[in-house]
């Protein structure tokens, strides 16, 4: 190859080079700009608590996430949400300020008043109360406490408590669950949805956000809401979703999907943001039996309202009633007789009042808070495989096979009644014409019988 030949390729490939570091640095300019903005626009404490901690070396990147985040650029520093008065419960001496290590809703209030309140209303602040449920017997005491501290509270929240020194105590702390206690009295978490320092409505948008704790075999929405049409048209479409938009009204700024936030805070043309998550729902599906909601029927034109926004009336009401019935369906037919078998091996002293000492406790314990619920949870969110193969199916398989056999095992004759009901008269033995047709389907299709 000529000199001049290796010459020009080396010179391009220089040029090149040049031209690519310039362009790097200019977008890293550009990004770093607004950062040093809200940094010199800044208190001069948050000044010293940036200053200081990046010379140390502490916890960085939560300076870059304030100096990004909409607090940063109006000038809310660091002191607007850690600073403690002296008589706060919480108060903690660090580096000649009074301060809290971790802010609470009421440090949120001084701005945001509205809001915590909505939020302090919801079943979502008062997640941590939980101490007589069955759940609770589980997680405590036949698990164990440290299995609870990493588990339920969680999701659930802790009681955070502080030494005299105003630091968390360990096993209450790290804790972001939903309806945390915390050392002032105010319940709940804001970082539960919006993580520090983004603090941002964008990522409270997201489904990922509430799958955290909505997920998995008793209540599995993130599942569902994914599996559902709503959920892959999300997948399919999230950059016409608009997400961070600073207004996000569904219909308006964005159709192509509703995500969890859509239907369950976010505003429509006619209802606001709103941080009560109930506000928008009926029934509620945790319980072994579902019952309607006081209010109900506000709360459900609230939420069609939503519906609305895409769809039209028919589609919307015809979905509602179909749901309704799944849900009476689930009560009437497995879940009040299920009960009603229980209650009487516990008045026959078949079993102890003691939870969970009994197998068939387990039993029961997973038909209605698992798959009992998935059921219900499918039926209301457009999952159809979780209200049939992870819901429904599940339900029948365990009732006929499991928890009915048990409890006759224990006290013959205690499903009696329960068998004689219309529901279930099936297990008397299907008439001859229903036998027939299953035959015949399946000759047709694949020219064998099915047994
Ligand atoms: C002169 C240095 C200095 C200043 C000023 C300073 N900090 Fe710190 N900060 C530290 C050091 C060192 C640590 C890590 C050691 C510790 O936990 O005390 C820390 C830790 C923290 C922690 C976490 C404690 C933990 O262990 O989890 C928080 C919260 C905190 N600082 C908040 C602030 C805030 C808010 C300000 C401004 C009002 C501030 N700091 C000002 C030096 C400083
Ligand atoms: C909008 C309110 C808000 C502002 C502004 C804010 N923080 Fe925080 N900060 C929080 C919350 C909420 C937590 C989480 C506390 C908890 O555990 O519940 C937290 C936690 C922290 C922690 C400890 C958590 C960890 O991961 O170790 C540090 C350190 C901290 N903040 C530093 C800062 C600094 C430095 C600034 C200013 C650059 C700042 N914060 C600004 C609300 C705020
Ligand atoms: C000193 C006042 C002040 C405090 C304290 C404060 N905020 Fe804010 N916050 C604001 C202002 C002002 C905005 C911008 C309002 C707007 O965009 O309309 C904002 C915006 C927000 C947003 C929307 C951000 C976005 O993406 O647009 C969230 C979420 C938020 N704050 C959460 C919190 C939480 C949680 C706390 C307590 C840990 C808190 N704030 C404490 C004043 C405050
Ligand atoms: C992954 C997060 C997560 C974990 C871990 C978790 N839960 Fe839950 N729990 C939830 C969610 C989310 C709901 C609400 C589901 C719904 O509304 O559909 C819930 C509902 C409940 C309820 C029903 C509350 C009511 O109002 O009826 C109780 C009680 C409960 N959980 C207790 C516990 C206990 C005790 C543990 C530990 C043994 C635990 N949970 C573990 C997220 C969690
Ligand atoms: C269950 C999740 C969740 C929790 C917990 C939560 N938020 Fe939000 N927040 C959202 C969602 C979703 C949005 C976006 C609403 C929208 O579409 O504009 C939002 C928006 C906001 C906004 C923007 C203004 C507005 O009304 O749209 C502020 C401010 C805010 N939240 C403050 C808080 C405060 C303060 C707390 C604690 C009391 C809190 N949030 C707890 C989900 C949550
Ligand atoms: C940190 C965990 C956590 C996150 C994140 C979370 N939730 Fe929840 N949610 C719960 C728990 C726990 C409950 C049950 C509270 C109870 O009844 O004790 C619950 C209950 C609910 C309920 C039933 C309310 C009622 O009044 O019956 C709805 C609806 C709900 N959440 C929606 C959401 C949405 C939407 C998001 C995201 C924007 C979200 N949640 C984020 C834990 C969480
Ligand atoms: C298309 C709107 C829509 C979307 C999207 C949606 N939901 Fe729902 N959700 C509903 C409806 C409708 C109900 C039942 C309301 C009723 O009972 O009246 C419901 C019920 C719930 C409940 C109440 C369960 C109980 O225990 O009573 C929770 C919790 C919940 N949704 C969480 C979520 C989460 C988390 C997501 C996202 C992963 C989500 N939802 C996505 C419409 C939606
Ligand atoms: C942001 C717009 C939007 C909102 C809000 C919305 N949907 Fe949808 N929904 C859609 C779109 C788009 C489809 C897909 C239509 C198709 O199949 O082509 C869909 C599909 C459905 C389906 C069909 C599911 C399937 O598997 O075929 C049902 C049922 C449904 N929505 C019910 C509801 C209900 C009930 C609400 C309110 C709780 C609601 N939707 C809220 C946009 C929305």
């Amino acid at each position: 190859m000529p000199l001049l030949f290796k010459k020009i390729i080396v010179a391009v490939f220089a040029v090149a080079f040049l031209a690519a570091v310039i362009f790097v640095g200019l977008i890293e300019r550009e990004r770093a700009r607004p950062e040093k903005a809200a940094v010199a626009y800044a208190d001069e404490k948050t000044r010293a608590c940036i200053a200081c901690h990046e010379e140390k070396g502490i916890a960085v990147d939560w300076n870059r996430q304030w100096a990004q985040s909409r607090h940063g650029e109006m000038g809310i520093g660091c002191i607007a949400c850690h600073e403690a008065k002296p008589d706060d419960p919480d108060k903690w001496e660090h580096e000649g300020s009074l301060l809290t290590h971790a802010p609470s809703p009421n440090d949120c209030a001084t701005c945001h008043e509205t809001t915590v309140k909505e939020f302090a209303q919801s079943h979502h602040a008062k997640a941590a109360q939980f101490i007589g449920s069955l759940d609770n017997i589980l997680g405590e005491v036949i698990e164990g406490g440290p299995a609870a501290n990493l588990g339920c509270k969680q999701c659930h929240g802790s009681t955070v408590a502080m030494d005299e020194k105003g630091v968390p105590v360990v096993g209450t702390w790290p804790n972001t669950g939903i309806g945390r206690v915390n050392p002032d009295g105010s319940l709940g978490s804001c970082t539960a949805c919006h993580t520090r320092h983004r603090f941002s409505k964008q990522q409270a948008r997201e489904p990922r956000t509430c799958g955290r704790c909505h997920m998995g075999p008793d209540h599995p929405q993130i599942e569902i809401y994914e599996e559902s049409k709503h959920g892959l048209l999300f997948a399919a479409f999230r950059e016409d979703m608009a997400l961070d938009a600073d207004e996000w009204i569904v219909g308006k700024d964005y159709t192509a999907a509703p995500t969890c936030a859509t239907c369950h805070v976010s505003a429509t043309s006619n209802l606001a943001v709103n941080h009560d998550v109930g506000l928008r729902i009926s029934w509620t599906l945790r319980p072994l039996y579902s019952k309607k909601q006081d209010k109900w029927e506000e709360r459900r034109n609230r939420m069609q309202s939503v519906c609305l926004r895409c769809h039209a009336n028919t589609w919307v009401s015809h979905y509602f009633r179909m749901y309704d019935d799944a849900v009476d369906l689930w009560n009437t037919k497995f879940a009040a007789p299920a009960e009603n078998i229980l209650e009487s091996l516990k008045s026959a002293g078949k079993i102890t009042p003691t939870p969970f000492d009994d197998p068939i406790e387990w039993t029961f314990y997973e038909l209605w808070h698992h798959e009992g619920r998935r059921a219900r949870m499918g039926a209301s969110m457009m999952g159809p495989d979780f209200t049939q193969w992870h819901g429904f199916y599940e339900v029948g398989k365990h009732f006929y096979n499991e928890y009915l056999p048990e409890a006759e095992n224990l006290l013959p004759g205690v499903a009696d009644s329960v068998l004689q009901m219309p529901e279930h008269a099936w297990k008397q033995g299907m008439t001859p014409e229903q036998i027939r047709k299953m035959l015949e389907f399946y000759q047709q299709r694949y020219g064998q019988k099915v047994q």
